[in-house]
């Protein structure tokens, strides 16, 4: 039997919105494993912070500022961690953003900031990055959805539109690509304490219902996502392409 490693060694991964929350988590997880990283995000001191941290792991890290809803940008920012680091091996899509409203409050600036974040920025940096990812013939991409890309809650119709999205975009991306030997998988987390969802997990009634809505009893932490974007990212995980791995504590089982 001749089993893989998941030694990153030697391999670079770009994490968008890896400034901090769980892109900050999961771009630490795969710097343990050995990778060296890439950090985006639109704030470039707190960009910057996070990557001397990874440093601070003993990998190489450089922060880039870029808003991936603007294809220049992302086309100026995929070149510029090319010209530093030479190739792109692991792409973690995760920069997302959320607004809570009623449907019916919903505006139409509203519905168009989510969408562009959350589904065309992630269609962006994957495009780019394919690009690179084509002409190396290998490649790992990880899209960041949620469980709201499986089920619906109130309050969250262009989130969870958008998250549906990434879920039916890695499919897409997946099949287009296997020929190339790239393999594109989603992450599917319930909730986890970041800065996107600290104040709306501060309301202990609302606390209540996820927990209740939880077989496994607790809150999702960065840590549980640290093995399965290192399973995404290595070899692993070579026969998996075009699946969503929901790391929910067992929400969506129910
Ligand atoms: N926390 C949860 O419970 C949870 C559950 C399921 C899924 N998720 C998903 O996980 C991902 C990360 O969430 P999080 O909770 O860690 O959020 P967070 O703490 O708010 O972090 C979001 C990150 O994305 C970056 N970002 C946002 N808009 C961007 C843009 N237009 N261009 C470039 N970077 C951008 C932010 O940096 P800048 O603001 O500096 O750009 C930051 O680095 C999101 O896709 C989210 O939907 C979160």
């Amino acid at each position: 039997m001749n089993f893989p490693s998941a030694d990153l060694s030697g391999k670079t991964a770009l994490v968008t919105g890896g400034s901090k929350g769980i892109g900050f988590g999961m771009a630490c997880a795969l710097a343990h494993a050995g990778a060296d990283i890439v950090i985006v995000s639109r704030n470039l001191a707190e960009g910057e912070k996070a990557a001397q941290e990874i440093r601070n792991m003993g990998r190489k890290a450089m922060a880039i500022s870029c808003d991936v809803t603007i294809p220049a940008a992302v086309n100026a920012m995929v070149e510029k961690a090319l010209a530093t680091f030479g190739k792109i091996d692991i792409l973690l899509n995760n920069a997302g953003m959320n607004i809570r409203k009623p449907v019916v409050e919903v505006t139409e600036e509203d519905w168009d900031k989510v969408l562009d974040t959350n589904l065309k920025g992630i269609f962006l940096v994957a495009q780019r990055v394919g690009k690179e990812m084509i002409k190396q013939q290998s490649g790992k991409v990880i899209n960041v959805a949620s469980i709201l890309g499986v089920i619906g809650l109130p309050w969250l119709a262009s989130y969870a539109a958008s998250k549906g999205g990434i879920v039916q975009l890695t499919k897409v991306l997946a099949l287009e690509w296997a020929q190339y030997n790239i393999n594109v998988n989603c992450i599917a987390p319930a909730y986890i304490r970041t800065p996107m969802t600290e104040g709306w997990l501060s309301d202990q009634v609302r606390l209540q219902s996820i927990l209740s809505n939880t077989p496994l009893g607790r809150l999702g932490t960065v840590e549980d996502l640290a093995g399965p974007v290192v399973f995404l990212a290595s070899d692993w995980s070579n026969y998996i392409t075009g699946h969503t791995l929901l790391v929910d504590g067992g929400w969506t089982a129910r």
